[in-house]
């Protein structure tokens, strides 16, 4: 079967790692067609926008897409990309697997979560007032109005929505997730006892819906607590629900726990279209040096794959992750290696064809 795929190579290492990822894929024996499209910084340049339509009606039609990091220019009124993304398309669940990788070396060993973070809400879904402006003044003083809340003239605003619907769809989602997947419990993060119109939904509706499913564990723990249990003893955990923020924060904190950002896919999934990338972002330090980690943005590949049904393909992507790092002589940089993006991407597509071959 064939399979239409939109790929985003992004911008600073997005390219190269998306570059390799390809040839990876590709050597799967997978017949995936990719139709690639621009958004970021390249995009800007070329369509003017830093997403174009042409990328999203790209998507909308294959309805899956794989992208590399996207920069968003700060401090110069554009709305981030990735943000964008999710919300135009819905993209509302975003699931961060994060395990432990033979031949990297770590504080922690076997960890096997997975965080899945609500995408479209929270503190992050947009609605900002710039510190100054008349817009922010009048919130100001509605606010005053409202409750008597003294807000300094001199403070930016940013409002954090968390809604019982957009709470369900994802505590449905998660739910869903430990069943399909064979998982063992949900834990729920939160900070319900201060931002009780906010969180406090987050926490009801996950306590109301876990009730149609008695078969999963699940339990809540308030988000520092949470951050500290990490860092100590991270294999208790088995999927992490959170909202927006902290899934943010913790997908990273948890990227640092197996050997950094260079190793963590994820995929974006709304009812309609799935959007794979790798957690980083665009790295400015390392862009243009070929020494980025293409094994993320791999990962997220399998991920793909697995979402088109092609999970014997899937499996041998892992598995050549798994060899190559267990090997310890192919590595790049952030792994304390020397090699280059495209020397790991080919290591990787050798040994996926070689298994293919077996
Ligand atoms: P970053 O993830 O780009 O970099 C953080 C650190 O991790 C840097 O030292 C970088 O060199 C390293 N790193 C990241 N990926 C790596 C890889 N594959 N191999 C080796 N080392 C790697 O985070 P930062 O610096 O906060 O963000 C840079 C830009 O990326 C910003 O414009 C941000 O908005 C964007 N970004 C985009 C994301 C996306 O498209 N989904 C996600 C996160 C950030």
């Amino acid at each position: 079967m064939s399979h239409e795929v939109v790929l985003i190579p992004g911008d600073g290492i997005g390219p190269e790692v998306a570059g390799a990822t390809r040839s990876v894929l590709d050597a799967t024996g997978v017949d995936i067609r990719w139709v690639e499209r621009s958004a970021g910084a390249a995009a800007l340049e070329t369509h003017g926008a830093l997403l174009p339509e042409s990328t999203l009606e790209a998507i909308r039609r294959c309805r899956t897409a794989i992208k590399g990091p996207i920069a968003t220019p700060v401090g110069q009124g554009f709305r981030s990309v990735n943000v964008a993304l999710r919300q135009d398309l819905d993209l509302f669940a975003a699931v961060r697997p994060v395990r432990s990788l033979p031949g990297v070396p770590t504080r922690h060993h076997d960890i096997d979560l997975v965080v899945i973070r609500e995408n479209t809400e929270d503190l992050y879904r947009g609605i900002e007032f710039e510190r100054g402006t008349p817009d922010a003044a009048a919130l100001r003083g509605k606010l005053h109005d409202l409750g008597g809340f003294q807000i300094p003239e001199d403070a930016g605003i940013t409002l954090k929505p968390i809604s019982v619907s957009g709470a369900r769809r994802i505590v449905r989602f998660a739910f869903e997730y430990v069943r399909a997947n064979r998982r063992r419990k949900v834990t729920v993060g939160h900070k319900a006892n201060v931002m009780r119109y906010s969180d406090g939904i987050f926490l009801e509706t996950a306590r109301t819906d876990a009730s149609d499913y008695p078969d999963v564990a699940w339990e809540d723990v308030h988000i520092d607590t949470l951050s500290a249990r990490l860092v100590r003893s991270p294999q208790g955990f088995d999927v992490l629900l959170l909202p927006n923020l902290y899934g943010d924060i913790l997908s990273d904190l948890c990227a640092g726990l197996v050997g950094g950002l260079g190793l963590i896919p994820g995929a974006n999934i709304g009812w309609e279209y799935a959007v794979f990338e790798p957690v980083h972002g665009s790295a400015p330090d390392i862009a243009g040096m070929g020494i980025a980690n293409p094994i993320a943005m791999v990962l997220s590949g399998s991920m793909m794959l697995r979402h088109l049904g092609e999970l014997k393909a899937a499996d041998t992507v892992d598995r050549a992750v798994d060899q190559v790092l267990g090997r310890r002589q192919i590595r790049t940089a952030d792994l304390g290696g020397r090699a280059s993006t495209v020397e790991m991407g080919e290591a990787l597509a050798n040994e996926v064809t070689r298994s293919e071959v077996a």
